[in-house]
């Protein structure tokens, strides 16, 4: 070999070396390896990249610009190598990730969020945090106190975990457009009173439950100013809904009913 190719070899070996090792962030990739203890990434298979390189892992996405991770695809990811047993996911192990715009930890068994013990760290560290989807967990209603910290939130999704009675879903939750809590054990009625407070919702999804007072609730929802689709499939009805229970709402454009 000549000696100039070597040396274009040399340099492009080190730029293709640096580049890969520097695509992450080392504490947002030990993060996600700390991760690994609880959800299994075993094939988290690098597509084109290195194991150094967590931008170039399977479940993750990263803004190529800053090499910060954006998003996360972390669903079904418990049953492989833990089996089903209800675990607590440590929320501080997040934190780094603070450019995270979405993250998906549906159907891992999660029991419940431990938040950090300084109250402010979830909402200042992952204020980029917009779209989370929980569904299928075991998750009671106390992960709506950690939630509420992160007023960040546009789309939320919680369908099919344990849920039950009220919600109290208000204040912090006001920039939600998107709310999906399907399949949950809730009292309609009751968490309909808070619901009413989401100004920005424009998408609710209360599929799978049990409606009482069915024309009460839909009227109560007319509060929701900004809603446009609203979804009740699959309920079991105590009571009848009218167009009139319609009335107030201005801007819905399809109600899923039946
Ligand atoms: C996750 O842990 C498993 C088991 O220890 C290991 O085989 C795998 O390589 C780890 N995945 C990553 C991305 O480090
Ligand atoms: C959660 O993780 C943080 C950061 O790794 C650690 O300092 C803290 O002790 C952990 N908390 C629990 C309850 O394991
Ligand atoms: C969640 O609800 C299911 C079904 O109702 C129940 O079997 C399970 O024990 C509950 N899990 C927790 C952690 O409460
Ligand atoms: C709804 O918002 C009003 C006005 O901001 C407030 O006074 C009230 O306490 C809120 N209700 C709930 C249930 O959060
Ligand atoms: C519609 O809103 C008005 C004003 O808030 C209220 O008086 C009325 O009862 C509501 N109608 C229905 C059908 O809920």
């Amino acid at each position: 070999m000549k000696k100039e190719a070597l040396w274009v070899f040399v340099v492009v070996w080190g730029v293709a070396c640096f580049c890969g090792s520097h695509g992450c962030q080392e504490q947002e990739r030990v993060a996600l390896l700390v991760l690994n203890t609880t959800l299994d990434l075993t094939y988290s298979e690098y597509t084109g990249g290195s194991y150094f390189n967590c931008c170039s892992w399977r479940y993750v996405e990263c803004n190529p610009a800053t090499g910060r991770v954006t998003k996360l695809m972390l669903s079904h990811l418990r049953y492989y190598r833990f089996g089903s047993k209800t675990w607590y996911l440590n929320a501080s192990l997040l934190l780094p990730f603070e450019e995270l715009k979405s993250l998906d930890l549906s159907s891992n068994s999660i029991g419940g969020w431990i938040a950090p013990k300084e109250p402010n760290l979830l909402s200042s560290k992952l204020s980029k945090l917009e779209v989370l989807d929980l569904s299928d967990n075991s998750l009671d209603n106390s992960i709506l106190s950690v939630l509420s910290t992160i007023p960040s939130l546009r789309r939320l999704l919680l369908i099919s975990n344990n849920l039950s009675g009220t919600l109290h879903l208000h204040g912090d939750f006001s920039n939600l457009k998107e709310l999906d809590i399907s399949y949950n054990a809730i009292d309609v009625a009751a968490t309909a009173k808070g619901i009413k407070n989401l100004s920005h919702l424009e998408n609710l999804h209360l599929d799978g439950v049990h409606l009482k007072h069915a024309g009460t609730v839909v009227r109560a929802l007319g509060a929701l100013s900004s809603l446009r689709i609203l979804s009740l499939q699959s309920n079991t009805i105590e009571g009848s809904i009218t167009t009139q229970d319609f009335h107030n709402f201005s801007k819905l454009g399809t109600a899923h009913l039946g």
